[in-house]
């Protein structure tokens, strides 16, 4: 059992409990890739930057240090600029504009380098939306894991609820449905699966089920 493992998906299809918990089982490295594309949507808009201005996106990322730390208890923190981030990344203001900052391509050069450089020195399990296509092409294995965009939203906002979070189910049903356009309609490595991945439906599985599935896939 040997290699880094490239997960990708839409929004809410529960790739990055999946991949933490499988991470946590093989002892490898879990690299939350939205994670990084946030904290840095998270640090413009702390900035008062604009969004529709490319260029000071793209010279923001290549000034920006971000850190994902796994933790003992299996969790990641989150760091921008040696600033703990970890729970400003989920506002729902960073989750509205993270496809905005992620379609630009001067901003995925920059984040896709630093994803490379983590995953040269460890055994990584990496989840994103590119992974698998763009970032870690050599992979030995790669999933994409989908679901209903009904499931998908009742993830997210019981995820928000328990929180503590107030949301509507509606609105967090639009949000993704934009946000998945968004991410598959781009220029650059949009949204879609690998030709060599295999794509997972969870929306009738629980998270140790998929886990369970990967691991059987891994190991087969
Ligand atoms: O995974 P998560 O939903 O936190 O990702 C937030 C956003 O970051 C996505 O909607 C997408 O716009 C962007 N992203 C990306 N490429 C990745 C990971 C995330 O463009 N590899």
């Amino acid at each position: 059992l040997h290699g880094n493992i490239a997960i990708d998906g839409p929004a809410g299809a529960g790739k990055s409990t999946a991949a933490r918990l499988l991470a946590q089982k093989l002892g490898y490295l879990y690299i939350d890739s939205g994670a990084m594309y946030r904290a840095l949507t998270w640090k413009a808009l702390h900035q008062g930057i604009d969004l529709a201005d490319e260029r000071q996106l793209v010279a923001l990322a290549e000034a920006t240090t971000i850190r994902l730390e796994n933790t003992a208890a299996g969790t990641v923190k989150v760091y921008c600029d040696n600033e703990e981030i970890t729970a400003a990344i989920r506002q729902e203001t960073v989750s509205h504009h993270v496809s905005t900052v992620a379609r630009v391509p001067g901003v995925r050069r920059r984040l896709v380098e630093l994803q490379r450089q983590m995953a040269a020195s460890n055994r990584v399990v990496m989840d994103g939306r590119d992974i698998g296509t763009n970032v870690l092409p050599e992979a030995p294995y790669k999933f994409f894991l989908t679901a209903s965009l009904e499931e998908r939203a009742r993830r997210r906002y019981q995820e928000l609820i328990a929180s503590g979070r107030p949301v509507d189910l509606e609105t967090i049903k639009e949000e993704i449905r934009r946000r998945d356009a968004q991410d598959s309609q781009r220029e650059v490595d949009p949204l879609q699966p690998a030709p060599d991945a295999v794509i997972i439906d969870t929306t009738n599985m629980k998270v140790e089920e998929v886990v369970a599935k990967l691991l059987e896939l891994i190991q087969a």
